[in-house]
């Protein structure tokens, strides 16, 4: 058989043909997939990456809850316009405590993986409670309602549990505590010192403009100012990265 009569005998032959090019996918898959479980630089070695704290913890749940994820990413991809725009491109490490991930795939809004320390607490609160007063051509929905509603976590621990099941580092102490650091974070008469040993770098004292009251604007806010804040890259030698 010539080689013109293989090519027609594999084109006319359906079953053969789906056979071959599932074999051909998957090698390439296999040769792209398989290298990230033994390269060590998979997930970069970096310092200042912890676990969230409860409070930041409960935050993301509301994030996630009202579907902020469905505008905005947290992935800032390896190209110039985005790292003059948004910063230092995302990495690996800066997620690796997500379940789930962030990164999204939809911008109707900007990236907000490095939102954190950009704006005050008092910009965020006015701009989720109508964002129009901020920003006049935005066509983000209010979230006013969030002031409102009283941050209700019966046991921010067990969160916390479920993370660690999946293999996010919260130590005994950090469980034990769980539910008074949750309240200490946004007290702004709390002692806080044993919480930031805790967890380096949380933002502490009032988030939502209210200290009487622990809101679900307390968490939300305490979460998006902590947002790529924690990775030290005057440490970090990302010669091995892309440029
Ligand atoms: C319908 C799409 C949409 C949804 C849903 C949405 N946003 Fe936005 N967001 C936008 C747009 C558009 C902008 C840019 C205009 C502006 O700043 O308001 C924006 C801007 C922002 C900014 C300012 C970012 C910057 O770098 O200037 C933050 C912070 C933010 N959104 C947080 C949130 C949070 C938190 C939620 C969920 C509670 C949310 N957004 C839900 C569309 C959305």
């Amino acid at each position: 058989m010539s080689l013109l009569d293989k090519h027609k005998f594999i084109e006319r032959n359906a079953t053969l043909l789906l056979v071959g090019s599932l074999l051909v996918v998957s090698i390439g898959g296999i040769v792209e997939i398989a290298p990230l479980f033994y390269l060590e630089n998979t997930i970069e070695k970096v310092d200042g990456m912890r676990p969230y704290t409860p409070l930041e913890l409960a935050g993301r749940n509301i994030y996630i809850r009202e579907g902020c994820y469905v505008c905005h990413s947290q992935m800032i991809r390896p190209f110039r316009d985005e790292v003059e725009r948004y910063g230092h491109y995302s990495l690996a490490a800066e997620s690796m405590y997500d379940h789930p991930f962030q990164w999204g795939s939809k911008r109707t809004g900007p990236d907000l993986a490095r939102v954190g320390d950009r704006y005050s607490n008092e910009w965020h609160v006015q701009h989720l409670i109508e964002p129009r007063d901020v920003v006049p051509e935005s066509v983000m929905p209010s979230y006013s309602f969030l002031k409102e509603n009283t941050l209700e976590v019966t046991d921010v621990s067990m969160d916390l549990k479920a993370n660690r099941i999946v293999g996010v580092p919260y130590t005994d102490e950090m469980i034990s505590e769980a539910n008074a650091d949750l309240k200490a974070q946004a007290d702004p008469n709390a002692d806080t010192s044993a919480l930031l040993a805790r967890y380096p770098k949380a933002k502490v004292g009032d988030f939502d403009g209210d200290p009487t009251k622990l809101t679900e604007m307390d968490a939300l806010v305490a979460y998006l100012q902590m947002l790529g804040t924690l990775v030290d890259f005057s440490t970090y030698d990302d010669t091995t990265g892309y440029r």
